[in-house]
């Protein structure tokens, strides 16, 4: 772990005073008692709030937060986003720098281990993933089992749930070499059974790993090769894939690493996490937006008939896919590098149709009224999927296409939350509101 410790999220309201205390004084109305509560990294403790009572019988003071709008449920040194300032940093590195330099795998060693790799350390990296990306056999006659027009995110958390009765040493989740290799297994196997689903919806042979290959080129070589003897992928093609998963490695406490945090907080091995992690993506809040994105350009279907749908999301009909984001009220840094992206893949493949229809609605958009005060902006998924379009995968394959890189994420989240000392299994209160005791009514009285 990273002993550095990274900014805190939350503004610091003690920094432009020297003399001020660090602590919140609140007075309860109902009793006219105070209290003097700590705050540290500009927060207080939910649980101070408990010694708040109006008598020996009352619970104490909660906090209610529904979907955590305002509420840190960890400490975490691994990702830092300004959604203000539009920032986006892996273990301090800007996300900017990562994807004009680095490369997929070395980023996610990165987060998984706080400091970028030596030489040595990424090509020892490099070789253990590599060499974990063969599935078991009776993996495929899952896959099998599969209805041809099976969504293939169905078909992913599956198999990655199969994967925790292959691998019982995963339960092991205390012991740190087990770690290591469920983490191998994971990032590793993520590709094959990606493409796999993909190759069982085509109805083709599956196309084995190729670990002279590059991650990206050898997932590549698992969703198109044919009979080629030796599959060569598309240099342009390669490394954009290699960005979008740099980009799409990590983003602090969203759905899926919550998530994949809460179910690993009852000590599930990391493989049933992960499946559970890979289902929270799929919702098209979420990484089933890049998806609906493009079910959403092929609705509109000419740029004229932009500003009409326009009409109807501010009319509260629709939504509109691919804008608005919880934490970043500024431009998505993701996405103005992935504009950048969409342009070498065009080059090689060809202009997107959608792409006209995509930059309208983007236009129309930052310049209205209804956008511009709810602060909604493109997100990581308004471009990808015109990207994914062009690169020939399907609409079904784009959460898919999420899942594999936010993988290295989602284990280092997993992994800070069960070393972390004030964690526990997660359990959030209630305010019950429903009826009170009452008498249990015979089926003839009821009406
Ligand atoms: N289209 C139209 N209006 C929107 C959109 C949108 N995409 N997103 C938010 N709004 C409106 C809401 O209706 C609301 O308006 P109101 O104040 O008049 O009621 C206001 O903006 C605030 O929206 P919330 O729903 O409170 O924002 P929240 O933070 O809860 O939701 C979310 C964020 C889920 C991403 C939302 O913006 C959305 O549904 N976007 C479309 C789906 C999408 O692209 N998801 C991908 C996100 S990135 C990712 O997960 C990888």
């Amino acid at each position: 772990m990273n002993p550095v410790q990274q900014p805190a999220s939350r503004p610091d309201a003690s920094q432009g005073s020297a003399k001020a205390r660090e602590s919140l004084s609140i007075t309860d109305n109902r009793t006219g008692k105070s209290y003097d509560v700590p705050i540290k990294d500009g927060t207080i403790n939910a649980v101070d709030l408990r010694q708040i009572k109006t008598g020996p019988d009352d619970f104490g003071m909660m906090t209610y937060d529904p979907a955590f709008n305002n509420t840190a449920a960890c400490i975490s040194r691994i990702t830092y986003i300004d959604g203000e300032k539009g920032i986006l940093r892996y273990r301090g590195y800007p996300i900017e720098t990562l994807a004009e330099k680095s490369t997929y795998l070395e980023t996610a060693y990165l987060i998984l281990h706080g400091e970028l790799p030596t030489k040595s350390q990424l090509s020892d990296w490099a070789y253990h993933i590599s060499h974990h990306t063969f599935i078991h056999e009776s993996t495929k006659k899952f896959l099998d089992g599969f209805h041809y027009d099976a969504h293939p995110m169905g078909m992913l958390i599956s198999t990655i749930a199969a994967l925790s009765t292959f691998y019982p040493d995963a339960k092991d989740i205390f012991n740190e070499e087990s770690r290591r290799k469920q983490t191998y297994r994971l990032i590793g196997k993520m590709p094959t059974l990606a493409a796999f689903a993909y190759r069982h919806s085509l109805g083709m042979p599956y196309s084995y790993p190729d670990n002279d290959l590059s991650y990206p080129g050898n997932f590549l070589n698992m969703l198109f090769k044919t009979t080629e003897m030796k599959y060569r992928p598309n240099p342009t093609l390669e490394h954009a894939l290699d960005i979008l998963f740099i980009l799409h490695a990590d983003h602090e406490q969203n759905c899926s690493a919550s998530a994949m945090r809460n179910v690993g907080s009852s000590h599930v091995d990391p493989f049933s996490a992960t499946a559970a992690a890979t289902a929270a993506l799929y919702g098209p809040l979420h990484g089933g937006a890049n998806e609906e994105v493009l079910r959403m350009l092929m609705e509109i279907g000419s740029v004229a008939k932009v500003p009409a749908y326009i009409k109807r999301v501010k009319a509260g009909e629709k939504k509109l896919m691919g804008f608005g984001h919880r934490i970043y009220k500024n431009y998505d840094p993701r996405a103005r590098i992935i504009k950048g992206i969409a342009d070498q893949v065009f080059d090689v493949m060809g202009r997107n149709p959608l792409l006209d229809i995509a930059l309208e609605v983007e236009h129309i958009a930052l310049e209205d009224e209804y956008f511009v005060k709810r602060k909604l902006y493109p997100n990581v998924d308004f471009y990808t999927g015109l990207i994914y379009q062009s690169m020939g995968f399907p609409v079904t394959m784009f959460p898919v296409l999420f899942a594999i890189p936010r993988t290295s994420g989602w284990l280092a989240q997993w992994e800070e939350m069960l070393l972390d000392p004030e964690q526990k299994i997660a359990r959030p209160r209630q305010i019950y509101k429903g009826y009170d005791k009452r008498p249990y009514v015979p089926m003839e009285q009821r009406s």
